[in-house]
């Protein structure tokens, strides 16, 4: 979660149209866990490199890293994105009416799976194992072959095993380190790292 994401937009210029939409959502609903802008140009870029693509993310939350995404989407592409808050689920279902590539469902984050396999798929908002990593996607269902994983609010790794809070980060160790993927680390602004991975065919 990114306190300040939804803000940190209102310092950015050149928004996309739709990015601009959804930071005024959650501006409206007093929601500033949005992605931060270097999250959403990564987002976008992701989403533009997958033509036709399946997209997922778990946490709607306002629709700004949805936003982000469906800027860069290449034509064909289907984006599902999963919210357990039911106001939010349905502000960014109104929001995105328009838009037929998008489904967004009001669940718990499991109910996406059934949406997959992903070509790209963006834990926001459960799956990412944070909590526990008994709660994390199980990347050989959930992602096609070479499709890619996005995880986001770690701090730059500066130790190994890497660290939260003066213990090991098992979640993060978890994804650096799984079998079935090629993950690495990228630091997005000072302060705050992304994990991208992508599945082993
Ligand atoms: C960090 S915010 C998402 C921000 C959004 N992805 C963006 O890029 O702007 C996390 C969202 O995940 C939702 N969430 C938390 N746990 C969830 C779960 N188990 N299933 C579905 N959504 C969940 C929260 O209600 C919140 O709206």
């Amino acid at each position: 979660m990114t306190p300040g994401g939804t803000s940190l937009h209102h310092q950015t210029e050149d928004l996309p149209p739709l990015v601009s939409r959804a930071v005024e959502l959650a501006q409206r609903l007093s929601f500033d866990f949005s992605c931060r802008p270097e999250q959403g140009r990564l987002l976008q870029l992701l989403a533009g490199g997958r033509p036709g693509g399946v997209i997922g993310e778990t946490g709607a939350g306002c629709g700004v890293g949805l936003a982000w995404m469906l800027s860069g989407a290449a034509p064909g592409s289907q984006l599902y994105s999963v919210e357990c808050d039911r106001d939010r689920a349905a502000a960014v279902q109104e929001l995105f009416a328009d838009q037929p590539s998008l489904t967004v469902i009001h669940d718990d984050w499991t109910a996406l799976l059934a949406y997959g396999p992903f070509d790209l798929l963006v834990l926001d908002g459960g799956g990412s194992g944070k909590g526990s990593v008994g709660t994390a996607v199980e990347p050989t269902l959930a992602l096609k072959p070479f499709g890619a994983l996005v995880i986001d609010d770690f701090t730059p790794l500066t130790t190994w095993p890497p660290a939260h809070d003066g213990e090991v980060d098992l979640a993060r160790l978890h994804w650096l380190m799984h079998p079935d993927l090629l993950a690495t680390e990228v630091v997005l602004c000072p302060g705050m790292s992304t994990i991208v991975a992508v599945r082993r065919g």
